[in-house]
């Protein structure tokens, strides 16, 4: 062990250390060994710091392997997925618009951070997190825009203006907010897959922005360490959220990876529940990581119902260049709705069902319910519903298994109650084609190809609390067995 590992995961873990070093010896290896790597947020951090000093060396090291080694820039990358012919073990295999997103992506990194530390010689390395939400932060991080950096993607294969510095994310796009609030595991994972995750990558687009071609862009792995830092703050709120133990899929699935030594290694989420204590992790200023087991379901747990009140007529629904407003009439709706917007267990969303498209969009749709002309639309509004934005989910070209529609669940209480004070009988469901902010400006974005929705509903979602187990899941299972 070199000096250097003892002294820096001392440092990152001093407090948890100071008492093993008073109370024992200063040189107490095995804790201070056992302490997890930190995670830390990237903001603000030096292009000189050792994390990235590292990370470069890392990529570079990898970059020279030829691709069929699994330690290799390419193959890592292809594991997520790629246009790479050939048929290697584990390739294209990242989840997207299913039970796994989080769980998925969570064994890919925790992977690939210990072939980073392999490959960079720093066995103190850990991934860190770009956290967007933070109004200071909605710029491409500057270590990845320098052109003499391994961290560097020319462009095209970043969108406008990140390379430069100009291009930044509007508020809406980066707002973890619904995805946060959510009770139950597969809404807040979702609500999180579409808001920032999915708007993260069509907003960046070039590498980014395509499914098979996002993990060769070194951002992606930061982008994904601060979705994987959500997943912890979502269920350290407590309120009854907790990971979907109940589900014996969920829990059973197996994936394949490789170690820093280029051997298979198979997982399931009952692997990697518990950051700190399974994968040796914790995020820099995270609150205390909960603890959940495999064998020890706890109860009650939330799971969501959603019921329809009502699906708009006509044909479905197509987004392109233009602003497209869906009338909502709710004349009918009005003594059902109004109770809803008191209870704490119902609330009333907007469901956008067999939402689909031939490539990817390139474009995040901002969704309004109910706004009055003339106010402007934005996150801030009370009108704001949510983003569309497709990425792997709906988009027909990007299938490693069988194509699903992607699906939208909004919630709109907060829209309906601001509407309900106007008396309007038609609401106005407004969806805003939206790109990066450009100077701070909104941007008019292309769309590469437009969105069809093929319903679209005013729904009930009811939280339901479940005081046994297990169930069988009620939400439909991924199209594709591992
Ligand atoms: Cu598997 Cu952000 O992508």
């Amino acid at each position: 062990m070199s000096h250097r590992i003892t002294r820096r995961r001392f440092i990152a873990t001093a407090g948890a250390a100071a008492s093993v070093a008073l109370g024992s010896s200063i040189f107490n290896l095995d804790s201070v060994l056992a302490a997890p790597f930190v995670r830390r947020n990237l903001g603000g951090m030096d292009p000189s710091d050792p994390i990235l000093v590292s990370y470069r060396a890392a990529i570079k090291a990898m970059k020279l392997l030829p691709t069929a080694n699994p330690l290799s820039w390419d193959y890592q990358a292809a594991i997520h997925g790629t246009t790479l012919a050939g048929a290697h073990v584990a390739w294209n295999t990242c989840e997207h618009g299913t039970h796994f997103f989080w769980s998925w992506h969570r064994m890919y990194l925790y992977w690939f951070e210990r072939i980073i530390r392999k490959m960079s010689n720093d066995p103190c390395w850990a991934l860190p997190y770009w956290d967007y939400h933070n109004p200071s932060q909605r710029t491409l991080p500057v270590p990845f825009r320098d052109p003499a950096s391994e961290l560097f993607v020319a462009d095209p294969n970043r969108g406008f203006g990140w390379n430069a510095g100009t291009a930044s994310f509007p508020a809406s796009h980066v707002d973890p907010s619904s995805g946060l609030a959510a009770l139950d595991y597969f809404t807040g994972q979702g609500d999180i897959e579409q808001n920032p995750h999915n708007n993260v990558h069509v907003d960046i687009s070039g590498w980014m922005g395509n499914i098979s071609q996002a993990a060769q862009d070194p951002v992606f792995y930061v982008h994904h360490s601060n979705i994987d830092r959500y997943w912890n703050l979502w269920l350290t709120q407590g309120g009854g959220r907790t990971d979907p133990l109940a589900d014996a899929t969920w829990k059973s699935r197996s994936y394949t990876f490789f170690d820093e030594n280029g051997n298979q290694v198979h997982m399931t989420a009952c692997d990697i529940l518990r950051c700190a204590e399974q994968l040796s992790y914790t995020y820099e200023s995270e609150p205390p990581q909960v603890k959940e087991y495999c064998l020890r379901i706890i109860f009650p747990w939330w799971l969501v119902v959603v019921q329809a009140l009502l699906q708009l007529p006509g044909p479905p629904v197509e987004l392109g260049e233009r602003q497209v407003t869906v009338p909502v009439d709710i004349s009918q709706l009005r003594q059902r709705i109004t109770p809803l917007l008191e209870s704490k267990n119902e609330h009333i969303v907007i469901e956008l069902d067999n939402v689909e498209a031939e490539r990817e969009p390139g474009v995040v749709w901002e969704v309004y319910l109910g706004a009055p002309a003339g106010v402007p639309l934005n996150a801030e509004n009370p009108h704001f519903l949510g983003t569309v934005a497709l990425f792997s989910a709906g988009v027909h070209s990007h299938v490693h298994g069988e194509f699903t529609p992607a699906h939208f669940v909004f919630p709109a209480n907060k829209a309906l109650a601001a509407a309900l004070r106007t008396n309007q009988e038609k609401l106005p469901l407004v969806f805003v084609p939206t790109g990066p902010l450009i100077d701070g400006k909104p941007s008019q974005p292309k769309v590469q190809a437009p969105v069809k929705i093929g319903a679209i509903r005013v729904a009930i979602a009811r939280n339901e609390e479940r005081r046994e187990g297990p169930i069988v899941p009620e939400k439909p299972e991924p199209n594709r067995p591992k």
